[in-house]
């Protein structure tokens, strides 16, 4: 039987159950953990906090709920990320451990110990104090995946210091906004970063945004590429040096429950990036808590590989501190999925005895792709469990995943989740709960989550609406970085201040378990990384030919979607494929290549109403090919017709 066919016999199953094998040794295996949890939350997660996590003063309660939507946690607890990520373990006698596997592009490796790492974060600590930092100072990193991303992290968690970290995709210009919208004082970059056997210079874009910028006091450079690099007299440092000559010791700071740990931004509904703040103990309850139980760690023998970059919050809960906080050996991967071969992946789990892999369906697809012949080529028996996030999984992928990869022994846990709720929220218990390929199954214990009317607010107990969370948790964003009204207006105003509104739609099935469809707001989620259409919109219409931008997202067979826009040029101005170029270029540069538009279609106009508001429903509805919806309140109906007979021509063109 070939494969297609074995997964489409799969499709019927209904649900996968754990396997009595990996029931009998998951750390949670009692379905009662549910029930006890949602008997008493706060209590349920004050012994997560205390039980999971060394504290300098025990918390001696859980939530303050006496403001919403300002939540606390554990208010009156002392403690500090880092010892609980390192100084605990080597304390242990665990020095000893990898906390890293890295592999660089190339082939070269580093093991970095526990011990290690916590040595070179005392220093790099002490140097930051060194050049002015100190507690509640804003700290830009901007870096590829190299260990050093992990240093920099945890040297700031050490003293207070919040860390903002760019993903290295973005581009300079990113980096700048997020640099000034924070006020940092300092920014870890690197000289050049690699690709795919290419190498891209660093700091010389990031020096040409970054000139004029007051607040930023110091950029501090990790030599990583030996690629040409300027540095500027008074203001520019190189990491090795900094480290060589700083103190190699630096108790950790004991820091409030409360102390903010870090400011990651995402995208919003408007141009403006969100700056998503989370603090120290409650964060770190959640993300110790869930990878501890989501993904069944065993510290003594387990190789954990979450195949995300540091850059989004995948890597910030699950790459560096969830795996950390737990004492387990994770792996670190550099490069792309291809490089240098289409199978380095399944290669990575071999060489390195992988036992659990956390990625994203948008590489499961890639792999699809490029056919199930290459994974079998490697031994991929290590592997015991399997991760999937950043955007829905679809059945069929699911099952090839369980197949190919999994071998059909590994529980899959799809988690569903976002750098609000900065732990997962949504997602199966390995050895408790039965998965439905395509779910994100139900809340974990402890959190609340219900599916509403859109217009009503009713409880959908089956059916669509959108998805909120109705109870506070520890790993919450307390706020919008220095934009606290905003805050309270996106998450907190369509249904009160007590309800947290995700902007996803999803469906809840006759079993409770939650399908989460895709975002209800103006975000497209591109290969699971979530753009803005305003964002990318403002980008488009700096170039100079550009009068208007219209952009959507539109499904996609390899990346969930992909993002589409509709330009109108200014006068005279013809359209030519250069310009469709030019255009791509224009995104890359003010927000990264990820955010380019797959489709440009050149549109005399727009369809607006007459207010003047651009319908993006119905270019969506067009995009996919859907009867249009209401049409009455356009401006000038004629604006469609040509736009949909562009977007079928296009299609046509595609095949
Ligand atoms: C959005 C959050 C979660 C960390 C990476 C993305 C979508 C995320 C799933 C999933 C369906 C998912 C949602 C969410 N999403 N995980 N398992 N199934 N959709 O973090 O950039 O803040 O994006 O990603 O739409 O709201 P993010």
């Amino acid at each position: 039987m070939g494969l297609e066919q074995e997964l489409n016999e799969l499709l019927e199953v209904e649900k996968f159950e754990p396997s009595a094998e990996f029931r009998a040794g998951a750390l949670l295996s009692d379905p009662s953990v549910y029930a006890e949890a949602s008997a008493d939350p706060e209590a349920w997660w004050l012994r997560q906090a205390t039980e999971l996590l060394d504290w300098v003063q025990e918390p001696s309660q859980g939530l303050d709920a006496s403001n919403p939507p300002f939540y606390k946690w554990f208010a009156d607890g002392r403690l500090n990320a880092s010892a609980n990520c390192l100084d605990r373990h080597v304390e242990a006698g665990l020095g000893d451990r990898v906390a890293y596997h890295w592999r660089g592009e190339e082939g070269e490796e580093r093991d970095v110990t526990y011990a290690q790492l916590l040595a070179d974060v005392k220093r790099f600590a002490n140097a930051l104090k060194g050049i002015g930092i100190g507690k509640g100072d804003v700290v830009g990193i901007y870096l590829p995946m190299i260990p050093e991303v992990v240093v920099a992290m945890l040297a700031c968690a050490r003293i207070g210091a919040v860390h903002n970290v760019v993903f290295g995709g973005f581009s300079a210009e990113a980096v700048r906004e997020r640099m000034e919208f924070s006020e940092a004082k300092a920014l870890i970059t690197v000289d050049g970063a690699r690709r795919k056997g290419k190498t891209a210079p660093i700091k010389a874009p990031v020096d040409e945004q970054m000139g004029d910028l007051a607040s930023l006091e110091t950029i501090v450079v990790v030599r990583h590429t030996g690629i040409d690099c300027p540095m500027q007299e008074g203001r520019d440092r190189f990491y090795d040096e900094l480290l060589e000559a700083a103190d190699p010791e630096c108790p950790p700071e004991p820091l409030d429950a409360e102390d903010p740990l870090f400011i990651l931004y995402t995208s919003g509904s408007t141009a403006k990036p969100k700056g998503i703040l989370h603090t120290t103990g409650g964060y770190m309850t959640g993300v110790t808590a869930t990878h501890r139980y989501v993904f069944d760690i065993k510290p003594e023998s387990d190789v954990y590989w979450c195949a995300a970059d540091v850059g989004w919050v995948t890597g910030h809960s699950y790459i560096v501190y969830g795996p950390l906080s737990n004492g387990v050996t994770s792996v670190m991967w550099e490069g792309a999925p291809d490089y240098p071969h289409k199978g380095v992946w399944w290669e990575n789990v071999a060489r390195y005895k992988a036992t659990i892999l956390y990625a994203a369906p948008t590489a499961i697809r890639t792999f699809i792709k490029w056919g199930a012949e290459i994974p079998a080529e490697h031994d991929l028996s290590s592997l015991r469990l399997l991760g999937s996030v950043g955007e829905p999984i679809n059945p069929k992928a699911w099952l090839w995943y369980h197949k190919v990869i999994g071998g059909e022994r590994c529980p899959i846990v799809d988690t569903w989740w976002q750098t609000e709720t900065g732990a997962i929220m949504i997602t199966p218990l390995p050895g408790i709960t039965a998965t439905k390929p395509g779910s994100a199954t139900t809340p974990f214990p402890g959190v609340g989550a219900e599916v509403m009317g859109e217009s009503d607010g009713e409880l959908i107990e089956n059916g669509k609406g959108l998805l909120v969370l109705t109870r506070p948790w520890p790993s919450m964003l307390r706020t919008l970085y220095r934009e606290e009204e905003r805050f309270v207006e996106t998450y907190f105003s369509k249904f009160g201040r007590e309800t947290y509104l995700v902007g996803d739609a999803a469906r809840r099935d006759e079993d409770g378990y939650f399908w989460v469809i895709g975002r209800s707001d103006d975000a497209v989620n591109v290969s699971g990384h979530l753009l803005s259409t305003a964002e990318v919109e403002s980008a488009i219409v700096h170039h100079e030919k550009v009068a208007e931008a219209a952009v959507i997202g539109q499904s996609d067979e390899d990346t969930g979607q992909a993002i589409c826009a509709f330009v109108t040029l200014v006068a005279d101005v013809e359209p030519s494929d250069e310009l469709v170029e030019e255009v791509r270029a224009e995104v890359a540069e003010h927000i990264g290549k990820l955010a380019r538009p797959k489709r440009v279609i050149w549109a005399d106009d727009l369809p607006k109403t007459r207010s003047g508001k651009i319908m993006r429903r119905l270019l969506r509805d067009i995009a996919e090919g859907r009867a249009m919806g209401d049409v009455t309140t356009l401006r000038d109906p004629a604006v469609m017709e040509e736009l949909e007979r562009k977007v079928a021509a296009r299609r046509d063109e595609e095949g």
